[in-house]
């Protein structure tokens, strides 16, 4: 198991690498604020971010069933570039996550994947720290609800 998963994260980080390699030619921007990269979309930073989900109500309690649904998940679609911890993978450790981010922001970036890493003011500069961009993990609304609850009961277990 372990082997297996170090065996994968070294394909998958390998795969990334070059795929941030080759691609970085169009991700080039000038780093001030050069207006000649125009014609992108202005900036947002909404704290819930950019896609359908608005308000999303969360309960006080952990749903246990729901926590099920995100450990499969994550074991399957995000273990391999995140811890649960603070330590940073691929990308960001989860610990905190829940506090740094909205309920809302978080099913935003994990089901709008490509269009928070273009237009989330937030997003983008995580884009600049880990140099790699997220792939859209194509999650259903309960998977990634799942996921959000996973990491809610991540954040309260001591
Ligand atoms: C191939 C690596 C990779 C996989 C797989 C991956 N992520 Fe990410 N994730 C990243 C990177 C890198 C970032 C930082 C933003 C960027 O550079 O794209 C990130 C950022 C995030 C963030 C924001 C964290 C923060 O601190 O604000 C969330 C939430 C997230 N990912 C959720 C997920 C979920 C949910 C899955 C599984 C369904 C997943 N990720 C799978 C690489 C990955």
């Amino acid at each position: 198991m372990k082997k297996t998963s170090i065996a994968a994260l070294t394909v998958l980080v390998t795969f990334f690498f070059i795929a941030c390699g080759g691609s970085s030619s169009t991700a080039d921007k000038p780093a001030t604020g050069d207006t000649a990269a125009t014609g992108t979309a202005p900036k947002s930073d909404d704290k819930a971010g950019v896609g359908k989900f608005k308000n999303v109500e969360i309960a006080d309690q952990i749903d246990e069933g729901m926590v099920a649904t995100g450990q499969k998940v994550f074991d399957v679609k995000c273990m391999a570039c995140h811890k649960l911890t603070d330590e940073k993978l691929v990308g960001p450790g989860w610990k905190g996550v829940t506090s740094r981010r909205t309920p809302e922001w978080i099913l935003n970036f994990a089901t709008n994947t490509e269009e928070m890493l273009n237009k989330d003011a937030t997003a983008m500069s995580l884009l600049e720290i880990c140099l790699v961009k997220m792939p859209n993990q194509n999650l259903a609304d309960e998977e990634a609800r799942g996921v959000l609850e996973f990491m809610r009961k991540n954040d309260v277990a001591k």
